[in-house]
C-alpha cells in the first residue's frame, strides 16, 4: 500500500524541504518508488516565461522522480505569501483542492511513498476555506512536523500539535532542526523542553549543517 507523508513545519524556512529531500533520497536508496509533491509553491522566480518552483524541483531531484512538474507542483505563484494570499495578490486562480487531489492520486498510483511538502505551517490557507490540515485529511496523509530550533519554537510547536490533534490528523511526531549556526543556551534546552511539553514522539534531531540522521528515516519507515 502506498504511504503518504505531509511534511509541515512550525513556520516557513524551518527545514521542510531539507527533511523532505533527505527522506525522499533515503527511501529511494531503499528501492522504494518515491513520489513527491509541493502542491502549491509561492515565491517562485520567473524563468523562461514560466514560474520555477525551487522546492518542487529539489524534491524531484532528491527522489530521482520522473513525474512532470505540472503534476508535482500544479500551483505556483510569484508572491512569497500563503497560497490563498499569493493567488489574490498575483491575480491568479486559487488552488483547486480537487485538482491537487487528482495530481496526488496519479503520483500515488505509481509510488510506494509520496512525500508532500506544505507551505509555512499546518493552518496556512491554501484557499480561504481549505488549509494544509484539510489537505492532509482529504489525501489521508501522515504528518511530520519540522520544528525550527529558534526562540519562539516552544509556543509554535505546542500550538501546531494542539491544532493537529484538534483536527484529528495522523501526526507521527516532530523533528527538531538546528537551523541556526550558533548553539545558544536557548537552543540547547529546546529538545528537553519539548519532550516535557509535547506528547507526540520526537522522531529525531537535525544538527546545523549536518546530514539528516538515518534514525529519523528508521523512525518513520523502520
Ligand atoms: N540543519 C540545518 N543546517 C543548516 N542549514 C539549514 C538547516 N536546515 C535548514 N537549513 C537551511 O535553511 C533554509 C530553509 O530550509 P528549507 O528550505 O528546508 O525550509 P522550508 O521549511 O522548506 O522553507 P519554506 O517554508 O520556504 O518551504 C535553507 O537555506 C536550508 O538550507
Ligand atoms: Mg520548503
Amino acid at each position: 500500500m502506498t504511504r503518504a507523508l505531509m511534511i509541515t513545519g512550525t513556520d516557513t524556512g524551518v527545514g521542510k524541504t531539507l527533511l523532505g529531500c533527505a527522506l525522499a533520497a533515503a527511501a529511494k536508496a531503499r528501492r522504494m518508488r518515491v513520489g513527491v509533491m509541493k502542491p502549491a509553491e509561492t515565491g517562485c522566480a520567473a524563468a523562461h516565461g514560466d514560474l520555477a518552483p525551487a522546492d518542487a524541483q529539489a524534491l524531484i531531484g532528491a527522489a530521482s522522480a520522473e513525474f512532470p512538474l505540472a503534476l508535482v507542483c500544479p500551483y505556483r505563484y510569484p508572491s512569497p505569501l500563503a497560497p490563498a494570499c499569493a493567488a489574490e495578490a498575483d491575480g491568479l486562480p486559487a488552488p483547486d483542492p480537487g485538482k491537487i487531489e487528482r495530481c496526488f492520486r496519479e503520483i500515488a498510483e505509481q509510488s510506494d511513498l509520496v512525500i508532500v511538502e506544505g507551505a509555512g505551517g499546518i493552518s496556512v490557507p491554501i484557499t480561504w476555506r481549505f488549509n494544509y490540515a484539510d489537505l492532509a485529511l482529504r489525501l489521508g496523509l501522515e504528518v511530520v512536523l519540522v520544528v525550527g530550533n529558534r526562540l519562539g519554537c516552544l509556543n509554535a510547536t505546542i500550538l501546531s500539535v494542539h491544532y493537529a490533534k484538534a483536527r484529528n490528523l495522523n501526526l507521527r511526531g516532530y523533528v527538531l532542526n538546528d537551523i541556526e549556526p550558533a548553539v545558544t543556551a536557548a537552543a540547547k534546552t529546546k529538545a528537553e523542553s519539548l519532550k516535557r511539553l509535547v506528547d507526540v514522539p520526537c522522531l529525531g534531531l537535525i544538527r546545523h549543517q549536518r546530514p539528516v540522521d538515518a534514525a529519523i528515516i528508521d523512525a518513520l519507515f523502520g
